[in-house]
């Protein structure tokens, strides 16, 4: 990882903060002053110092992606373009994988992570992760189906879905905006969800994922790292 993304992951201030930090010579690795900001770095080999303070922040990497339509969850892909190769070159990471899994057709907040257990924890079933998804139904969306959603979905075969949480943002004949919050994550499974109640999905994005939160200001394809407070929001929410 490079060294200034490092020191600003690790608190030591904004980019620019960081930046005079290496201009006053004050940044060291394994003892000798590093001017480069653009320098790669491991903190589990090198021995980091600012101001004779040791760095030694685990250098995981998260980004938080609005996953555009079209592009497939996976790590790769022999035919269609993944999220993998929306990352640039100079962020990625060996181990770098997306955390759960959107359809292709589906947009919104997807984490792309090199943490591992991180991941894994966030979709373990027991863990009831929330996950809020805004939709646009075919038809119109009704305070039964809302009780429905509440009670919990079952679907063909038996399936139980947990309960849900439905609310109508706008419903019409022939087309309704909803948003659905769910604690698990069923193969397909909004799409399920109002299939069993005779209604289809037309689209599909995902806006939350535990302390996550998509911003408006995130286009589709773009992502960003993790900030300091959503980091710790994350982990705290797992220990
Ligand atoms: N549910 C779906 O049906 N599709 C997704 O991509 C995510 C949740």
């Amino acid at each position: 990882m490079r060294i200034d993304k490092l020191l600003e992951k690790e608190g030591f201030g904004s980019r620019k903060t960081v930046k005079r930090l290496f201009q006053k010579k004050l940044v060291k690795v394994d003892g000798q002053v590093v001017v480069e900001g653009s320098s790669n770095v491991d903190s589990s080999t090198h021995h980091i110092t600012v101001m004779d303070q040791i760095v030694n922040g685990a250098d995981h990497v998260y980004y938080l992606m609005n996953k555009p339509k079209g592009t497939v969850t996976a790590r790769t892909d022999a035919k269609k373009k993944t999220v993998m190769d929306l990352i640039q070159n100079q962020d990625q990471t060996p181990n770098l994988y997306p955390v759960g899994r959107l359809d292709r057709d589906t947009e919104g907040l997807l984490l792309i992570t090199d943490n591992g257990p991180l991941g894994y924890q966030l979709l373990l079933p027991d863990k009831q992760v929330s996950k809020t998804y805004e939709a646009i139904i075919n038809e119109q969306v009704t305070q039964a189906d809302v009780e429905h959603f509440k009670k919990g979905i079952v679907f063909i075969g038996g399936v139980v879905c947990k309960p849900a949480q439905l609310i109508i943002l706008s419903a019409s004949e022939t087309e309704s905006q909803v948003q659905l919050t769910i604690q698990e994550g069923k193969f397909h499974q909004v799409k399920k969800m109002f299939l069993a109640v005779g209604k289809k999905v037309i689209y599909l994005k995902r806006i939350t994922m535990g302390p996550l939160h998509l911003e408006e200001t995130l286009a589709p394809g773009e992502y960003r790292e993790l900030n300091r407070e959503e980091l710790e929001r994350l982990k705290e929410y797992f220990r």
